[in-house]
């Protein structure tokens, strides 16, 4: 089959598109064909060599696919060749999760093998593409929203980098929860594109002060959740800009992964700092997410669909900071 593998950590083109032995699949795992498979900025950290936990070389990295069942392993009774499926990456072990594309080769490829118990099932009226969305961005999104931060209808967010993956799906399924949204991104131009996906006020944090704009939008009150991807460098306004018993929630370090740390207003005001990790989310987060596509109408964001061979500049546009939303392999 075909896959993007790397052999060596580095910039794009470290990315080959090879010749790559079929999985062979085990009695409980079934062989997934590919037909789409979304990026990831983890993507670029792993293949950067920036990751904490470095991938075993050579590596097949996405950690978000879906395609059809191509063949069932011995034991595995309730799913036919030919179902459509989207891949939860995560095998939770009792060392930790083991996630495909990180522990494992990924999605970037014809096809991946996977244990059974970790695809689900899609309906028909959810494309291959939009369900390539949902296992890290969405379901972080909602993970995170409502299961950490105890997101409640009428209450104010604060989304920022909504022109990513993970921030442009926090806008939507905060909106849809009922949510009153304010979102941050790098441009003006990403600043459009995040209102038409349902943000009621956005701000640029690269020209004005976020915690002054979320001060004048909120008429002084703050905000009750921060929804943060950027880290460090939004760790001092984010302060400034949530309500007294407000929550921040901790899922990326775009902008930075440490930080001095001002114990006062926290213990002051009653604060609330709370990590996110998406490989800690429960299954029924994707099986939401596919719902929030099929029955609720939401439209993931998707920016560009590229072939498998162009997996390299699939990955520059996320290096250059140029996509909104979603970029997409289709093997
Ligand atoms: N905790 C979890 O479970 C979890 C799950 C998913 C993602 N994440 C994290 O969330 C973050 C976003 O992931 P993603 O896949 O959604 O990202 P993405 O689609 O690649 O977008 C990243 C965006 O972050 C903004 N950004 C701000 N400072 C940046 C910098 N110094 N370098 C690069 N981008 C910068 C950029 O938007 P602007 O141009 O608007 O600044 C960029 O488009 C990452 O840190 C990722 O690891 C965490």
């Amino acid at each position: 089959m075909k896959a993007i593998r790397y052999h060596e950590v580095g910039e794009v083109d470290v990315l080959k598109y090879e010749e790559v032995d079929m999985p062979e699949i085990g009695d409980d795992e079934v062989l997934v064909r590919v037909r789409a498979a979304s990026l990831n900025h983890l993507d670029l950290r792993l293949r950067a060599g920036k990751s904490p936990r470095p991938v075993e070389l050579p590596h097949i990295g996405g950690v978000d696919a879906a395609g059809d069942i191509e063949a069932v392993g011995k034991n595995v009774a309730d799913l036919a060749p030919g179902t459509r499926v989207v891949v939860d990456p995560t095998i939770k072990t009792p060392k930790g999760p083991s996630v495909m594309g990180v522990n494992f080769y990924g999605g970037f490829a014809e096809y991946l093998k996977i244990p059974a118990t970790n695809v689900v099932p899609i309906p028909d009226e959810v494309s291959y593409d939009d369900a390539s969305t949902l296992p890290i961005c969405y379901v972080t999104a909602a993970y995170g929203l409502y299961d950490r931060g105890g997101l409640q209808k009428g209450e104010t967010v604060l989304v920022h980098a909504a022109g990513s993956g993970t921030g442009s799906a926090a806008v939507q399924v905060a909106k849809e929860g009922g949510a009153t949204v304010i979102a941050t991104a790098g441009s003006d131009e990403k600043l459009e594109k995040v209102k038409e996906i349902g943000a009621d006020a956005t701000i640029n944090y690269n020209t004005q002060d976020f915690a002054e704009e979320v001060k004048k939008i909120t008429e002084g009150k703050g905000v009750d959740l921060i929804f943060d991807q950027v880290g460090a460098s939004a760790w001092d306004n984010n302060l400034k800009s949530v309500k007294a018993k407000g929550r921040i929630l901790l899922v990326g370090v775009v902008g930075g992964g440490q930080t001095t740390f001002n114990f006062g207003p926290v213990i002051m005001r009653d604060l609330s700092i709370l990590g996110v990790t998406v490989f800690n989310a429960p299954r029924q987060s994707l099986i939401n997410a596919i719902n929030l596509v099929s029955k609720n109408g939401v439209k993931p964001v998707i920016d560009k669909t590229f072939p498998l061979s162009e997996a390299a500049q699939a990955q520059k546009m996320l290096e250059d900071r140029s996509q909104f939303g979603k970029v997409i392999l289709n093997p």
